[in-house]
């Protein structure tokens, strides 16, 4: 049965990780700049994780959320104590798309409101309520074209006001930094203000931390470098390290109710292992402070680099804007330097997502090959 061809692919088969790398099938090392969008935290392979997981996998891996799982309140104590978001709830499920679907779902039955505002150029997932409040009109189906979401310019205060006052908006949603749409951040007094209009309004703030949480910025979560208190917090990517989890962080104020939420994978043991593992390596390793310092190591080699335009992103979630189309780049740093980045909606630019904990010798051969790659380009051209 041949797979349903929704994705253009690289030639490039990994089989096996460990920390910054991946190696193909032919033992070829590449150097993982990209964490297959995000998602690799401590590193391939880690091994607190393999060790964790396969405990896990040979006692229990499932069990569904019907019976007492002491694994999902360690999971939840420790990202309240790592995250700092005291007196948070928190539901457990599956993706990133999944937990953006919750979120919306329960600042509507909060609420009793069915409009969202969203932002251009966001990317919040592709199921129902998640895909309408993404800026892009080719993954909306018919389908999903019930759903109310007004879509704004990030920055435009105003128009926030304007809706929210209208009373029918159940939740804007926004990225603190935006990942798929091309690491373009809002000011401060924007996210300040949206936060005052929500609670005026009787709107949740949701924070879809699904790429920027978990430390990638240089914070827990991107929203704290704000003053400002979401009502919802969703998070995914980072949160397995590979192993496919995801959830919601609940304000206190938002009460729940049996049956309101519900999911038979989400939550299970083997997750709760996986995020348990992720959490304790993050804290035993410190590797917040070492995104701080390999980000700000980052961006000082970028900047001596004259084809960079613009140095976008905070942390390790960074984007290095040109002024041409970095498609034909990406394949030359794959194939001929053997390093992996993202792209993004923004053409120009390459989204540098690594594991957190990356080490400056790392970052030095990513340079030594873009300068190559550059050199090259600019020849061919
Ligand atoms: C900010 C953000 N939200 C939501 C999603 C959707 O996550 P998933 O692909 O796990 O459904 C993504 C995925 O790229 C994302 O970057």
């Amino acid at each position: 049965m041949p797979l349903f061809d929704v994705y253009p692919l690289y030639n490039v088969t990994p089989v096996s990780g460990k920390g910054i790398h991946v190696y193909d099938d032919t033992g070829v090392e590449y150097l993982d700049l990209y964490g297959g969008h995000a998602v690799i935290s401590i590193g391939h392979a880690h091994s607190n994780y393999v060790k964790a997981v396969t405990q896990q996998v040979s006692q229990l891996g499932f069990y569904s959320n019907a019976v007492q799982n002491p694994l999902q309140s360690q999971l939840a104590d420790k990202l309240e104590t790592l995250s700092g978001c005291k007196g948070y709830e928190l539901f457990l499920i599956n993706s990133g798309a999944e937990a953006n679907e919750n979120a919306l779902k329960l600042a509507s039955f909060k609420t009793g409101k069915k409009r969202v505002v969203a932002f251009s150029n966001g990317f919040h997932g592709r199921t129902s309520a998640a895909v309408v409040a993404t800026d892009n009109k080719n993954i909306i189906a018919p389908i999903n074209a019930q759903q109310e979401v007004t879509i704004l310019p990030l920055n435009d205060v105003e128009g926030v006001r304007v809706e929210l006052e209208k009373g029918d908006v159940c939740a804007v949603i926004v990225e603190f930094i935006q990942g798929v749409g091309g690491l373009d951040q809002g000011a401060t007094e924007f996210f300040e203000a949206v936060d005052k209009l929500c609670k005026a309004n009787n709107t949740m703030f949701i924070a879809d931390e699904v790429q920027s949480g978990y430390g990638r910025s240089g914070q827990f979560f991107a929203f704290q470098h704000y003053d400002v208190t979401p009502d919802i917090i969703s998070i995914a990517k980072g949160m397995g390290n590979g192993f496919p989890i995801g959830g919601i962080l609940i304000h206190p104020d938002i009460q729940s109710k049996y049956g309101m939420l519900g999911t038979t994978f989400g939550g299970n043991h083997l997750a709760c292992a996986a995020g348990l593992a992720v959490l304790n390596t993050i804290e035993e390793e410190d590797l917040i402070a070492n995104v701080n310092a390999m980000g700000a190591y980052f961006i000082e080699k970028a900047k001596a680099i004259p084809e960079v335009k613009a140095i976008k992103g905070r942390g390790l979630m960074i984007g290095l804007e040109f002024d041409f189309e970095v498609g034909d780049l990406r394949k030359d740093l794959i194939y001929n330097y053997k390093v992996f980045t993202g792209g993004a909606a923004n053409k120009k630019l390459l989204r540098i997502l690594p594991p957190l904990n990356i080490e400056k010798q790392h970052i030095d051969q990513f340079f030594e090959a873009l300068e190559k790659a550059l050199t090259y380009a600019l020849v061919e051209k």
